[in-house]
C-alpha cells in the first residue's frame, strides 16, 4: 500500500544543511499497524509528514497505491489526502474559532458526507467527550484537545491513519481507550495504521515496530 524508497530530507539551516531522513526504506501493506518509535528529534514527526504527502521530500519517493507522491503537486497531494488519509497532529491542529464539534464536523462537510453531525458527535462520543461538544480548544485541556483531533481524524473513515503520538497527553486509562479505538477501527474497516509513539503499549499493540535513530531506520523491534 505504502513503498518509501531511499527516503531523503534535508533543511537549510544557519550553518549548511540539515539531514533529517538519510534514506529510508519501508514497505507498508494494507491493513498493517506500524509503530515507529525513536527518541525526541530522530525525525519520527518529518517521516510521518511525508509518507502522508504533507511535506515534500528533498530525495526518494513516497508510493501510495501505486501513485509516487513526487509526481504530484500540491493540489493532487491534496486531492489524494481528501480521499485515503486521516491524520493526528502532534500538535492537534484544532481550529481556534469552531467548537469541539465544528472542528470534527468541518472536514465531513468537505467530503460531503450527508449526516455531518450525527457522525461528529458519534466520535465525539466515542473519545468520551459527549460533555464538551460546543467548548472552543482553548476551553479545553490539552488531553480533550488530543481526543477532539482523534475523533475528527476518525470520523471520515479514512484508509489509512497516521498519528503522531496520540495517547501523548493522556493518562493510562484515556489512552487504554484511545488505543482500542484505533485497533477497533484497524480490524473493522482494515484502516492501516501509522503511529508515532513513546507510548510501550501502543507500539507493543501494532503488528510492527520500527526504530528511527539519527534520520535512518536502524533497528526492527
Ligand atoms: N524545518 C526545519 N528546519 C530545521 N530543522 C528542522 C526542521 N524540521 C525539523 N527539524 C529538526 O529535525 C529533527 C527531527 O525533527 P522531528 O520533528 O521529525 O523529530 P521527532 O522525532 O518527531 O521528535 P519528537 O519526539 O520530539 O517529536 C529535529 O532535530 C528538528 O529540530
Ligand atoms: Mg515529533
Amino acid at each position: 500500500m505504502i513503498t518509501v524508497n531511499n527516503l531523503l530530507k534535508k533543511v537549510p539551516v544557519a550553518d549548511g544543511e540539515l539531514e533529517i531522513l538519510q534514506g529510508i526504506n519501508l514497505d507498508i501493506k494494507s491493513g498493517e499497524s506500524l509503530a515507529i518509535v525513536g527518541v525526541s528529534g530522530s525525525g519520527k514527526s518529518t517521516l510521518l509528514g511525508l509518507l502522508a504527502g504533507l511535506d515534500v521530500a528533498s530525495g526518494g519517493d513516497v508510493v501510495i497505491d501505486g501513485v509516487a507522491l513526487s509526481t504530484l503537486d500540491e493540489d493532487a497531494r491534496a486531492a489524494l489526502r481528501a480521499q485515503k488519509v486521516g491524520f493526528v497532529f502532534q500538535s492537534f491542529q484544532l481550529l481556534p474559532a469552531l467548537n469541539a464539534l465544528e472542528n470534527v464536523m468541518l472536514p465531513l462537510e468537505l467530503a460531503g458526507v450527508a449526516n455531518a453531525s450525527a457522525r461528529a458527535e458519534e466520535y465525539l462520543e466515542r473519545v468520551g467527550l459527549e460533555y464538551r461538544l460546543t467548548h472552543y480548544p482553548s476551553q479545553l485541556s490539552g488531553g480533550e484537545q488530543q481526543r477532539v483531533a482523534i475523533a475528527r481524524a476518525f470520523a471520515s473513515r479514512p484508509r489509512i491513519l497516521f498519528a503522531d503520538e496520540p495517547t501523548g497527553n493522556l493518562d493510562t486509562a484515556t489512552g487504554d481507550t484511545i488505543i482500542d479505538l484505533l485497533f477497533e477501527l484497524n480490524r473493522s474497516e482494515g484502516t492501516t495504521l501509522i503511529l508515532v509513539t513513546h507510548d510501550n503499549r501502543l507500539a507493543q499493540a501494532c503488528s510492527r515496530r520500527v526504530q528511527l535513530v539519527n534520520g535512518r531506520l536502524e533497528t526492527f523491534l
